[in-house]
């Protein structure tokens, strides 16, 4: 069901020394008691570690991508089932890195998705627009396509194991964010294409993050739009007091 998250997607920082670092860092400076679930991605390697140092806190653990075969001669890969198998339910899916530097593309990412659900992982699925997308006033339409393309093969049912995580891609690590404006313009637009697709049920049952360049001193503003149901946070997930002050923006 739609509640608040906000999920820090480590990408390729941290070995496992500074992940215990991180994580036992975070655990001192979280707040208590937030009615927000808080998830952290580390690497594929300190993910086993993670999900063990966290297991009495109120911190999951998710990757931040799996194969989308059962198993087999797919070197340097991981399956969903492997990542079940250490205690790992929920996987980052589609984002803008994964797309744009290894190639996956919208049917790859369809079959990834089916993997996810069939092992019962729930997904975070990104996508979002590049800068010349919107410059030429094509963001809906890419938005749109990256929805149907992704997810729209699923049954109704299967969007309870769905959260969305819309990312602008020129405002991933730039440090330019969406206004509030802009990313509220994107959310309503999203959850109405859910609409038009699935039903109110589904479109309002459906968490969506934004993420790009979320940081303490925007968070507050970006979260407090109506269809922004958290984040999705790079470079300020690696510093526990930026991430924790991002928890108590929601
Ligand atoms: P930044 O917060 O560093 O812009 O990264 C956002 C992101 O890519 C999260 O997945």
């Amino acid at each position: 069901m739609r509640h608040k998250i906000i999920a820090g997607n480590w990408k390729m920082h941290k070995n496992a020394e500074q992940t215990e670092d991180l994580l036992n860092d975070l655990i001192d400076k979280l707040p208590p008691d937030v009615q927000v679930e808080i998830i952290v991605a580390p690497t594929f390697v300190n993910l086993a570690s993670a999900v063990d140092h966290l297991e009495f806190t109120n911190i999951d653990v998710a990757a931040q991508n799996m194969h989308q075969a059962e198993s087999g001669a797919f070197t340097g890969e991981i399956s969903a089932e492997m990542l079940k198998s250490i205690g790992v339910n929920t996987v980052i899916l589609g984002h803008s890195e994964r797309r744009a530097y290894f190639h996956e593309n919208d049917a790859l990412l369809a079959s990834k998705v089916n993997s996810a659900l069939e092992h019962e992982l729930r997904v975070i699925f990104c996508f979002g627009e590049e800068l010349k997308d919107r410059q030429a006033k094509q963001h809906f339409s890419i938005v749109e396509n990256q929805l149907h393309d992704g997810l729209f093969h699923l049954d109704a049912k299967d969007w309870g194991n769905i959260v969305l995580a819309y990312e602008p891609v020129w405002a991933i690590g730039t440090g330019e964010t969406a206004t509030p404006e802009q990313a509220q313009e994107m959310h309503a637009f999203i959850r109405e294409t859910i609409r038009s697709k699935y039903g109110s049920d589904v479109a309002e049952g459906v968490t969506i993050l934004y993420g790009g360049s979320v940081k303490p001193d925007n968070a507050k503003e970006i979260f407090s739009k109506p269809d922004v149901d958290g984040g999705l946070i790079g470079g300020a997930a690696l510093n526990a007091a930026d991430f924790a002050a991002i928890v108590s923006a929601v």
